[in-house]
């Protein structure tokens, strides 16, 4: 195992906002630094960040920068100044919730805190920034202790797209029940879906479990069904990008397909996410927006054309998977089963209390 590649920070400070450029691995792993607030957008609308919670915690480093950049001499114009730049933020990508609830939170502290001198004031936001990535960490730990429990009578895992340490501050969310399980010295095999069009099943959970030791077999994602009709796929595990108050959860395209497929084989089917990806404003899964990425992504691959040129391409980034489909969510505060609403909202409240 590679010790350095196994801890792999994803995002982190260092004078200004520091990320692995996540469209260049596995080939190359890079970092980049973001010196204005418009890198950091343009790095999370790129995706060289991705993964709900990994672009919450780049949001709230956006959000210290545009703090440190700011001219203001008195905390209204910092504040004004940090307002636009959530908006800004907010806008790069827009289904992920944790990215407005990062942006949210650091422009909250930043309002309270608003008697501190002006300095002192910036000091406060970057500490604050730095807290959502130390506790988005630490929530991956949690979630990994929590969905191990539940995967000791589970040998083979599928997951789709990539929820671990890269999607995340570090350790991941549906990889972080597998890592921690791998970790108590259970064998596991893991079954990577690859995630056209992106592919950041191929690309970086492979990657990840690869540098980790944990086995794997990358499959494209039409071989998902084959798979549990023969009875391989003990159990599905996925993350999230929002969690809609009923339960009904937004996630890579694709996650909906498995969940389906997961209940025609009575298969479980496990969602891992942190509570800063439930968004109790958003009453079900119809009210999610979802993101629609450009045509070119599916027509090219690797900047070559696999379709005809001029051809029509619709590539909705998400899906959403009805709460019915889902067999328990995993949290850094607990494993949640069906029915889903009242079960959010404390959680959510717990932690939100607990800051
Ligand atoms: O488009 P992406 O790569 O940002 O989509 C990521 C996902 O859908 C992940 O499954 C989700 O963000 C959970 S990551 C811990």
């Amino acid at each position: 195992m590679n010790e350095p590649l196994h801890n792999l920070r994803t995002v982190w400070w260092d004078s200004g906002p520091m990320l692995i450029d996540q469209t260049l691995l596995p080939a190359t792993l890079v970092s980049v630094r973001c010196t204005t607030l418009d890198d950091v957008v343009r790095a999370i609308r790129t995706m060289q960040v991705r993964g709900a919670p990994a672009i919450g915690v780049t949001a709230a480093y956006g959000m210290a920068l545009a703090a440190k950049l700011s001219r203001a001499d008195v905390a209204a114009s910092l504040l004004d100044d940090l307002q636009r730049a959530k908006v800004a933020l907010d806008a790069a990508r827009p289904t992920a919730i944790n990215l407005a609830w990062a942006t949210r939170r650091v422009l909250q502290v930043a309002e309270r805190a608003s008697e501190l001198a002006i300095d002192q004031l910036r000091e406060r936001i970057l500490a604050e920034a730095e807290a959502i990535r130390d506790e988005d960490e630490a929530m991956c730990r949690a979630i990994g202790r929590h969905g191990a429990d539940l995967l000791t009578e589970h040998r083979n895992i599928l997951t789709h797209c990539n929820a671990g340490g890269l999607a995340t501050a570090a350790y991941g969310t549906a990889l972080a029940p597998i890592r921690t399980a791998h970790e108590r010295g259970q064998l596991l095999h893991v079954f990577v879906d690859e995630t056209r069009p992106f592919l950041q099943g191929a690309r970086l959970t492979a990657w990840e479990l690869q540098t980790i030791g944990i086995p794997l077999t990358l499959i494209t994602d039409s071989m998902a069904g084959h798979f549990m009709q023969q009875g391989a796929v003990d159990c599905i595990i996925v993350g999230a990008d929002r969690i809609a108050a009923n339960g009904d959860v937004a996630n890579k395209i694709g996650t909906y397909t498995l969940a389906v497929l997961a209940q025609a084989h009575q298969i479980p089917f496990y969602v891992a996410a942190p509570t800063s990806t439930i968004d109790l404003a958003t009453p079900d899964g119809e009210h999610i927006p979802i993101e629609q990425r450009s045509a070119e992504e599916i027509t090219h691959l690797g900047g070559v054309a696999i379709a005809p040129a001029g051809v029509s391409a619709a590539h909705p980034a998400f899906d959403v998977t009805p709460q019915q489909l889902v067999t328990a969510i995993i949290t850094e505060r607990g494993v949640i089963y069906p029915p889903f609403q009242a079960s959010l909202r404390s959680m959510v409240e717990a932690a939100e209390q607990g800051r």
